[in-house]
């Protein structure tokens, strides 16, 4: 059967209905909640987040869960529960041979702030996870409440399950949410002076894909007879993680394909690709090939750009976010979809459909525009003017760099056959559980080069940091060796290539393509320890992520 599309209507993570109530120190609840994700037919049993029961008349849980919206330099302390039911041991079909995983007492969680600067206790670590109740613990439980510094800057980051082993299942079954930081120069206020459109013309979209069964209820596939299908021959247990996922289905906000009603005039759109491994190009389609709309995108993962950047098309992949500013004018009483023609990174023919996964969501605009509100003109600039945050500066933070790693993406089998990503060192793949080989120290400034020897993209976040990409270089993957001389079997092909204007801005995730070396450049401000990884959730899941340690 196939699922209308534009009929659910959008939810908005902004409105106060899908907020928290952050006073005093909230407590936060993960728990199962059933919700209409679907616009037809039974509610689907999901996992989400939520507080004390609120007077919006959305349930307690929501799922994405319920937005964080925060002050910069004001901390917040979160009291995190695992309130999911311990039996069964979870929702989906769980592959105990991957890490983990100790199911015994119920599904393991740890919240994780994507994006946010946060001291390492309280950093939601793979290994810091719990079960309901606090009943079992992992193997680097500290606590579950949890310390939230926001002295950072104004951003878009998110918070999602992180626990090792099965985080591609916890964030899948809708353990994930919005975590807005405002600041003075992004205070939501219509008169703020970077003029870019505020609340209730600024939302958060957060894109993700699912599959359902013919009941709604969400699938997972799992089986090693598929697994043989699609990815050949090995030993695989029942059940089994894919080297891959992509759903057919595309949800935003926790609705599939759904529609928002706008006015003509300019909004500001949060996007967010909390996907497991599909990415996604991103245009608009006003239906007839003579007219266009593009985006104007202001802002990166962690804060805004030095200027806005116009671009017909916009590349998404899991973990980063891009802000952008889209404006209405001039269509009403047009429908403009959004649209997505990746084909995936692993180049499998059905991973992408024109009609289904092609489509991310509709715009109506059929709202009369509310002159009560100016529809500003964006600025020329948002960094580095007057009233402006300081502009961002790669030279500046280039002037810092004391040390100069690099690091490797790397593909391998698992001892049962399976495709098995990795990340290591000039040496060769290093497993998740080896002692950290990047050692920062404290307060140093450091430029990592990421090698991709794989034939995908992968998305590459750090944990902890911002930072910047330096540029980007193309390397003969056919000589390097990895070994005790891996470092001198480096050749590169061409020059290094700045980044692009809509990736110069602060980032926490970026996209690394086969045969290509992307320098980045981060300080590394606290103590601790720290994951890096891929942000394709079955990759992370399955070893493609390793510790670092910045040392005190
Ligand atoms: Cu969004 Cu380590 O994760
Ligand atoms: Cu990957």
């Amino acid at each position: 059967a196939s699922i209308a599309q534009f009929v659910n209507a959008l939810p908005n993570p902004l409105a106060p209905a899908f907020r928290f109530e952050l006073s005093g120190t909230p407590t936060v609840s993960m728990a199962q909640t059933r919700w209409q994700v679907l616009p037809n037919g039974p509610e689907t049993t999901v996992w989400g987040f939520g507080g004390d029961a609120q007077e919006s008349g959305l349930p307690s849980i929501t799922s994405p869960g319920r937005t964080f919206e925060v002050q910069a330099g004001q901390a917040l302390q979160v009291q995190w529960r695992n309130d999911l039911p311990a039996s069964p041991s979870h929702l989906l079909p769980v592959d105990t041979t991957v890490h983990l995983a100790d199911l015994s007492d119920g599904p393991p969680v740890v919240p994780h702030l994507h994006g946010g600067n946060t001291e390492s206790d309280s950093d939601g670590l793979p290994e810091y996870w719990w079960a309901p109740g606090e009943l079992e613990k992992g193997p680097r439980f500290v606590k579950s409440l949890y310390t939230y510094s926001n002295a950072q800057e104004a951003a878009t980051i998110w918070y999602h399950d992180h626990a090792l082993g099965i985080t591609r299942l916890n964030v899948y079954a809708g353990l994930a949410g919005f975590y807005i930081v405002r600041d003075a120069y992004d205070t939501g206020l219509p008169d703020n002076p970077l003029r870019l459109p505020a609340p209730p013309y600024d939302i958060p979209l957060a894109i993700q894909d699912r599959m359902f069964d013919l009941d709604n209820q969400l699938f997972y596939p799992s089986s090693p007879a598929l697994a043989a299908q699609l990815f050949g021959p090995a030993d695989y247990p029942d059940p089994t993680i894919f080297a891959e996922f992509f759903g057919d289905v595309i949800i935003v906000n926790g609705k599939a394909w759904p529609k928002l009603r706008v006015e003509p005039r300019k909004y500001r759109f949060r996007l967010l690709n909390g996907s497991d491994t599909r990415f996604y190009n991103l245009f608009m389609d006003l239906g007839v090939p003579w007219m266009s709309l593009g985006f104007v995108q202001v802002g990166t993962d962690q804060g805004l750009l030095n200027a806005p950047v116009a671009t017909p098309k916009l590349s998404l992949a899991p973990g980063e976010r891009l802000d952008v500013v889209v404006d209405f004018s001039g269509l009403a009483g047009q429908t403009i979809i959004l649209r997505n023609n990746a084909p995936g990174t692993f180049k499998r023919p059905l991973v992408l459909d024109p009609r289904t996964t092609g489509r991310i969501m509709a715009f109506e605009v059929s709202q009369p525009l509310d002159r009560s509100v100016p529809d500003l003109p964006l600025p020329a600039t948002l960094r580095g003017g007057p009233g402006q945050p300081p502009a961002v500066s790669l030279p500046a933070e280039l002037a810092k760099v004391s040390h100069t790693r690099q690091v490797f993406l790397y593909e391998g089998m698992d001892p049962r056959g399976r495709l098995k990503p990795a990340l290591g060192t000039t040496a060769g793949p290093l497993d998740f559980h080896i002692a950290s080989t990047e050692t920062p120290s404290r307060g140093s400034t450091e430029v990592w080069e990421i090698f991709n020897t794989t034939p995908d993209t992968h998305p590459i976040h750090l944990h902890l940091v911002r930072f910047l990409v330096v540029n980007r270089q193309r390397f003969d993957v056919r000589r390097f060796q990895p070994g005790p001389t891996g470092a001198q079997s480096i050749r590169f092909q061409g020059q290094p290539r700045p980044a692009a204007a809509g990736e110069a801005g602060w980032k926490d995730t970026v996209q690394v393509p086969p045969g290509e070396v992307v320098r980045i450049v981060a300080t590394f401000d606290r103590p601790g320890r720290y994951v890096w990884h891929c942000h394709i959730l079955s990759h992370e899941d399955h070893e493609m992520m390793r510790p670092f340690d910045v040392q005190p």
